[in-house]
């Protein structure tokens, strides 16, 4: 609908400001009270994750379970309008998330990259379901030095070595990870929260989708299951022009310099961390995340 033109004029790498501590897109910050104000309906789903820990992957499946497996009616529009992106604020006249879940009814499935403190309270208050991805650090830290690459509304990633140190101490846009896994993980049990891990989907896809489904109070056949398995392999979505963020206009994404259905792998880090780096990280790990006990896996 907007036309690239104008997004080119007005598409620049947004630097970052906090919010209660949180460093996001200026943008975003710029809009916050109106972001807070925001109340949902008890119907509508969250879909919460820190960047690049399957928000896509868990969106797809919330909506073929949601249409029973029919893969025409997902095609119906592009991820960004199927699942409005809470927080979302960009130069005008682009729409923000704010505006697209005004023009659409509950139940929604609303996608949002806030730490559990920043969420509008009426989520929880509402008792929203909400479905949140884990993904283990260090594929989550590759994944998003990738995307800042070639997100060029967010800051240049700069060189390897210093982009592991920026992850740590949580300067990326949305902050800590550490904070981000462990703030949904203490709350989970309170809140009703589904938390979900990227390495469980990757191991065994069926089970999660299942789990997902519960969760949703849903019970569809075991052929529908399949094929919902199916049109959420990596494969598939990264030909899926409705899922693989093809449509995002280059100024915004451009995947000339890494696809966003990039690998979808697990253990993918081992190809970018150094020794050296791998000991600095698993160090500092170990004291950031201390006081939590969130089974992540790597060794599968
Ligand atoms: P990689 O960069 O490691 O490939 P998000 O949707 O939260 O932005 O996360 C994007 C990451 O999830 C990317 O990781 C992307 O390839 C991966 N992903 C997306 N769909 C997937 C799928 N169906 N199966 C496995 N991984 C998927």
């Amino acid at each position: 609908t907007e036309s690239v033109k104008e997004i080119t004029e007005t598409m620049y790498r947004f630097p970052l400001i906090k919010v209660r501590g949180v460093p996001l897109r200026c943008y975003i910050a710029d809009n916050w009270d109106s972001i807070c104000a925001f109340r949902p309906d008890p119907s509508d789903i969250l879909i919460a994750t820190y960047p690049k820990a399957g928000t896509t992957w868990v969106q797809e499946i919330v909506d073929l379970l949601r249409h029973n497996g029919d893969a025409e009616a997902t095609s119906r529009a592009p991820t960004p309008e199927r699942f409005p992106f809470l927080e979302i604020h960009y130069p005008p006249p682009i729409p923000s998330g704010l505006s697209r879940l005004k023009n659409m009814d509950p139940p929604r499935v609303i996608k949002t990259h806030l730490p559990f403190q920043l969420v509008p309270k009426g989520f929880w208050e509402n008792k929203c379901k909400t479905i949140y991805v884990a993904r283990n650090a260090k594929d989550n830290l590759v994944s998003y030095y990738h995307f800042d690459k070639m997100t060029l509304i967010q800051p240049e990633p700069g060189p390897w070595d210093g982009y592991i140190l920026k992850f740590m101490k949580g300067e990326l846009a949305w902050g800590s990870w550490y904070d981000h896994v462990k703030g949904y993980w203490k709350e989970r049990k309170k809140n009703n929260i589904l938390y979900v891990f990227y390495e469980d989907m990757k191991e065994n896809p069926r089970r999660e989708v299942e789990r997902i489904m519960h969760y949703l109070d849903m019970s569809l056949g075991y052929d529908v299951i399949s094929h919902i398995v199916e049109l959420t392999s990596f494969k598939s979505m990264k030909e899926n022009p409705m899922a693989n963020y093809s449509s995002m206009p280059t100024p915004i994404f451009d995947q000339s310099i890494s696809p966003f259905m990039r690998k979808g792998e697990v253990g993918d880090w081992t190809n970018y961390f150094s020794p050296a780096q791998i000991q600095m990280f698993d160090d500092d790990y170990k004291r950031q995340m201390m006081d939590a006990d969130i089974p992540f896996r790597t060794n599968i």
